[in-house]
């Protein structure tokens, strides 16, 4: 898949892990890249390495144009979200996609330390402050950009949210970390009603199953629970959660999608519980937008 014209997507976390995963794959099919992370040293050397390969290879037309930039970002930041569109609007001309993809676990219990409040910030509230930004964005700032920068953003905006498994059942192992991605995966199936309302940006979620990522080999070094569990559980690769963003990036019906990612199995698409449709029938709000 490669769109006709280069198209912008903003990642966060994007400098390890499926976040890394996720950018290497974008700028090889040609995206524009804004990786946004804490961590400097690697979102840094991530993407020097990507533009020298683009650059290096025999096909490209444009090598000193960078295909990937590196936003030094804390998204728990009030300003994050606006730094990034900004740096992705400055080199690219235009944003189009944004991945709220920065999480963290712990491995301490959350009623032993207070570190939870950090787990909500980043993985639920930076993502609802991201999708926020994305609407203002897409509504309020990208229609009045000159036609030829903002080229193709009329067509096809997306937000992707990622989620976990851990927010579809319940998680032991973490109790806070489930009920952060169960919200984001509420909050995100919660939302496309708005999409006319919203210049037409789409709105879907991931729930992979376990990756082998640094997060999961810091769980398992800090917390003997996690090493017995996490080390026997089947795992995803992170680049079948990225061929799920892929999906939710080009496939236009997938809107309010929270799509599942488990092992060995096509990526499927979470239906509500038909028990609770039926118990719920007469109950259920419509929002007319
Ligand atoms: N690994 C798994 O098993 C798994 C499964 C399902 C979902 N996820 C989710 O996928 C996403 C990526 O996880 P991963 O396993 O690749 O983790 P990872 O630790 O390898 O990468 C996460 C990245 O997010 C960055 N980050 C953390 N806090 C940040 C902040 N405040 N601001 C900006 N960047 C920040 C880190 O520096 C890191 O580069 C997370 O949202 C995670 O919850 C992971």
């Amino acid at each position: 898949m490669s769109p006709t014209q280069p198209q912008c997507a903003i990642v966060t976390g994007g400098a390890s892990g499926i976040g890394r995963c996720l950018v290497t794959e974008l700028v090889r099919l040609d995206f524009r890249v804004v990786v946004g992370d804490l961590n400097e040293a690697a979102g840094t050397e991530l993407v020097a390495a990507l533009n020298a390969s683009v650059s290096d290879s025999p096909s490209s037309s444009s090598s000193s144009t960078p295909r990937a930039v590196f936003v030094h970002t804390d998204v728990t930041q009030p300003t994050a979200f606006a730094t990034l569109f900004q740096a992705g609007t400055d080199h690219f001309g235009a944003v189009h996609i944004l991945v709220n993809n920065a999480g963290i676990a712990q491995a301490d219990p959350f009623w032993a330390t207070e570190q939870w409040r950090s787990m909500v910030d980043v993985n639920l509230t930076a993502t609802m402050a991201g999708t926020s930004a994305a609407i203002h964005y897409f509504t309020t700032v990208a229609p009045t950009l000159p036609a030829t920068q903002a080229a193709g953003y009329n067509t096809n905006k997306v937000v992707i949210n990622m989620a976990s498994m851990s927010g579809l059942v319940p998680f032991p192992g973490d109790p806070i970390y489930a009920a952060t991605k169960a919200a984001v995966v509420n909050f995100t199936r919660s939302l496309p009603d708005f999409t006319p309302l919203f210049g037409g940006v789409r709105f879907n979620c991931l729930c992979p199953a376990f990756v082998d990522t640094p997060m999961i080999d810091r769980l398992r070094a800090q917390s003997p629970l996690h090493e017995a569990t996490l080390g026997r559980v089947a795992k995803v690769t992170a680049e079948e959660v990225v061929q799920g963003v892929l999906r939710c990036i080009t496939e236009r019906e997938l809107n309010g999608a929270a799509l599942v990612i488990a092992c060995q199995r096509e990526p499927q698409e979470l239906k509500t519980d038909p028990v609770l449709v039926e118990l719920l029938k007469d109950s259920l709000p419509v929002i007319d937008a």
